[in-house]
């Protein structure tokens, strides 16, 4: 984001902080019970979302040199990854060609070439089939360019490696990110570092969880004895980026930011920044880190979530205590929320409910649920 627009969302929300008004938009609105539970409304999200929408499938520092590869199953394809030598990054199916094995076994490594641990057919890192054990007799007229690796479609953009899980999509990635780009330019993914990480499965669908993060509504009450009393009560504001969301919570010290020096504002130091980079990526911005959020669906009524605290590549590793500690925070902040999105999840089928409510303080989840219910209604808009 550029400055500009830095002090504008900081100068709307000191008002309305001042005021004692909310962030609204015009209605509430309904979301139906069963896109929360039912498994054939999940099954078409799976497919015409998940398998077709780009999704942030590695940080950069995960491919650091020529001949980096790494394994990663994406909405459920297996999946690698690998950077050439000419520092290319290529995903691929994690499939042989032969007689369909797995081919990468190893979760990462380097390696210029891959050979199937079945009967040894060989692949580059580029994804061509370069040797083929007693071809002669076996497979005489073998093509070996109709058996690369199956490719997915992949972009690096600001130091994060953008996938599409399906070999058949044309997807545009590049237009997808563009109307974010200059945020990941101002966020320089390219300078960060992976610090600690944790993966944790959550009895909730996928949604649930991800609508607790992009209000604040509820901060001072279910966050009362840990971050709540660091933010107002029921203040933040969002913005679409074409798919995409950038929500900001300020910090109780946007209370007096005004009568700091306006040169000295800076919105990470007042503020969460969040974003949600459809449909399943966010960045938790904070002061000198941020933390990416995967969101893996794996059922109606499951979700994995990897969450990896990123700093700066250049910060000395004696502050690794301090990402750490920053990071059980979250982790202990985030399991208020998880615990309730499990609660959740556990009465939706109870009929007492046919829809949740969003409020007019809930817009950003209400604009989230739109562009899903269009992307679910046609895949190609
Ligand atoms: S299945 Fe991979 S070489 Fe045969
Ligand atoms: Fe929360």
């Amino acid at each position: 984001m550029d400055r500009e627009l830095e002090l504008e969302l900081l100068d709307e929300l000191i008002s309305l902080d001042q005021e004692k008004l909310a962030y609204l938009d015009e209605d509430i609105a309904l979301s139906p019970v069963e896109h929360y539970c039912d498994p054939d409304h999940f099954a078409q999200e799976h497919d015409r979302v998940f398998r077709s929408y780009p999704q942030i499938a590695a940080h950069c520092s995960e491919l650091p040199e020529p001949g980096s590869f790494l394994r990663r199953d994406l909405a459920g394809l297996p999946a690698f990854l690998t950077r050439d030598r000419d520092g290319q990054v290529h995903a691929f199916l994690n499939v042989c060609r032969h007689r369909g094995a797995r081919l990468v076994e190893d979760e990462k490594g380097c390696k210029h070439s891959f050979s199937c641990p079945y009967h040894a057919w060989t692949w580059s890192n580029t994804g061509d089939l370069r040797g083929v054990p007693h071809q002669k007799q076996g497979f005489p007229d073998l093509d070996k360019s109709k058996y690369g690796l199956i490719r997915l479609p992949c972009s690096e953009i600001s130091g994060w490696i953008w996938v599409v899980p399906n070999p058949k999509s044309s997807f545009d990635i590049a237009a997808f990110v563009a109307p974010a780009a200059a945020d990941f330019a101002w966020l320089d993914g390219g300078n960060l570092r992976m610090g600690p990480s944790n993966q944790i499965t959550c009895a909730a669908n996928w949604k649930i969880l991800l609508e607790g993060g992009i209000e604040a509504y509820h901060f001072r009450v279910a966050h009362k004895d840990t971050i709540g009393p660091f933010f107002p009560d029921n203040l933040s504001s969002y913005r679409m980026m074409g798919h995409h969301m950038r929500s900001v919570l300020p910090r109780v010290t946007i209370g007096d930011l005004h009568s700091r020096p306006r040169d000295s504002w800076n919105i990470r130091d007042e503020a969460n920044v969040l974003y949600t980079f459809f449909p399943t990526s966010q960045f938790l911005v904070q002061q000198d880190h941020l933390i990416w959020i995967r969101t893996e669906p794996l059922a109606a009524d499951q979700t994995r979530l990897t969450l990896t605290t990123m700093v700066p590549a250049d910060a000395p590793t004696d502050l690794d205590a301090h990402w750490q500690k920053n990071h059980q925070i979250t982790m202990h902040t985030l399991s208020e929320d998880f615990d309730i999105g499990e609660a959740i999840q556990s009465g939706l089928a109870s009929g007492a409910n046919d829809a949740l409510t969003f409020g007019r303080y809930e817009g950003a989840l209400t604009q989230f649920a739109n562009m899903m219910a269009q992307a679910v209604s046609d895949p190609a808009a």
